[in-house]
């Protein structure tokens, strides 16, 4: 962005794909790290006179315009937050974006309407795709790629609109770049990773990779069932992966084999029945060791011995990266493994990383000081993508 803004961007039309894809409760919004994020960007091209234009998608509507999904809450945000007046377009290349666009002043930000209300946005077939990035082009002169969060996406905004227009990467994008690439070329050791989240399976990819370049591995939140129930555990009613259980069994043969250090819950919190979010009524759960799991218990959050175990294996870390609460910390009877965590993280002199939507979202939820961190990233799966070595087609589109 920095050349872009040497050759002059004054009175240019720039589309800032960035990611805006906030947690929303209703019309509020509960986490503003991705606006706040992407803010910096949308100010030096306002300040340098450009006509802004910012794209996001949220949520996952169905390629049809849907009130549950607009981005008006994060326009608004993104207006306070300028200290400006920020124009709404209430589609995405339609004659509300036209006209909006279209009525820009030099130094002046639009933000379009979900990205995602148009089928084309996320369309496997290229030229479903390229169709709609061929109406998203006439509306810019220049492109600007800061949604981090999406670069793995290959999306019609994301890989196929900078092939249409002149582009640059934005500030974001080159500081999560920057950090994922000091954890993947030059990392200082020991390096841990701490990883937790419902699903095995959307980390299969990472861990794959992590045994080839981390020290120690520490597991938790629904994603530790399967891991327990692959050393022979029973793990009640707590969420299992069971047709992943052969590739974790691999993985732990791999570790051993390769000197990585796998740690696993040693004591979990159980329940009865998953705890109501919205009253956050008390849950009343048992602690258990993971050998007495009862089979009605469902496992929602990690036990004290294993909180202080997994806060003594981060003590001595030279590099840390953390992607997955490690518990339902949105109930605050099982937050305390998610916030033990973000404290050892804190407490350590450690280079650290805090890598995914949701975690990133919990150190905040939980009032944690994000200055405290090293790093809190935007991307969830983009920066567990990264870490797998793969090509993210947002990062690819930009690099000519
Ligand atoms: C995210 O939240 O990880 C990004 O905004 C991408 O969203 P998606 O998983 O719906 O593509």
């Amino acid at each position: 962005i920095d050349e872009l803004l040497d050759e002059g961007v004054a009175g240019k039309r720039v589309f800032v794909r960035a990611d805006l894809n906030v947690p929303l409760d209703g019309t509020t919004i509960t986490d503003d790290g991705r606006i706040r994020a992407v803010r910096p960007t949308v100010s030096r091209l306002a300040e340098a006179g450009a006509r802004v234009i910012v794209a996001s998608h949220l949520g996952r509507p169905k390629g049809a315009p849907d009130p549950a999904f607009s981005l008006a809450p994060a326009a608004a945000r993104l207006g306070e937050l300028l200290g400006a007046d920020v124009a709404f377009a209430t589609d995405t290349v339609g004659d509300s974006a036209k006209a909006v666009v279209g009525a820009l002043k030099d130094g002046q930000v639009a933000v379009l309407e979900n990205l995602r209300f148009n089928a084309g946005e996320t369309s496997k077939d290229d030229a479903e795709r390229g169709a709609f990035a061929d109406r998203l082009a006439e509306l810019a002169d220049l492109y600007v790629g800061d949604g981090f969060g999406a670069v793995h996406r290959k999306h019609a905004s994301v890989y196929d609109l900078p092939a249409r227009l002149s582009h640059a990467a934005g500030g974001l994008i080159a500081t999560e770049v920057g950090v994922l690439k000091k954890l993947t070329e030059d990392v200082e050791r020991p390096y841990a990773v701490v990883l937790g989240g419902a699903k095995v399976s959307d980390k299969l990819g990472v861990i794959d990779h992590l045994l080839e370049k981390a020290d120690r591995i520490l597991i938790g939140g629904g994603m530790a069932y399967t891991f327990l129930k692959a050393q022979g555990h029973e793990v009640g009613a707590s969420l299992l992966q069971e047709d992943q259980i052969p590739a974790v069994q691999e993985y732990l043969k791999r570790a051993d084999e390769r000197g990585v250090e796998f740690v696993l819950p040693v004591d979990v919190l159980v329940a009865p029945a998953f705890p109501d979010l919205k009253t956050k009524a008390p849950a009343n759960p048992t602690t258990v060791a993971v050998d007495a799991i009862p089979s009605d218990g469902m496992g929602l959050d990690s036990g004290p011995e294993t909180n202080r175990l997994y806060s003594s294996k981060l003590a001595d870390a030279a590099t840390v990266f953390w992607n997955g609460p490690m518990g339902v910390f949105e109930h605050p009877d099982y937050a305390e493994g998610t916030r033990a965590v973000a404290q050892a993280l804190i407490d350590s002199d450690a280079f650290t990383v805090v890598g995914g939507g949701d975690s990133a979202a919990a150190v905040r939820i939980l009032g944690f000081d994000e200055n405290a961190f090293g790093h809190i990233s935007t991307g969830g799966g983009a920066s567990l993508e990264y870490l797998e070595g793969k090509t993210l087609p947002g990062l690819a589109a930009l690099e000519d």
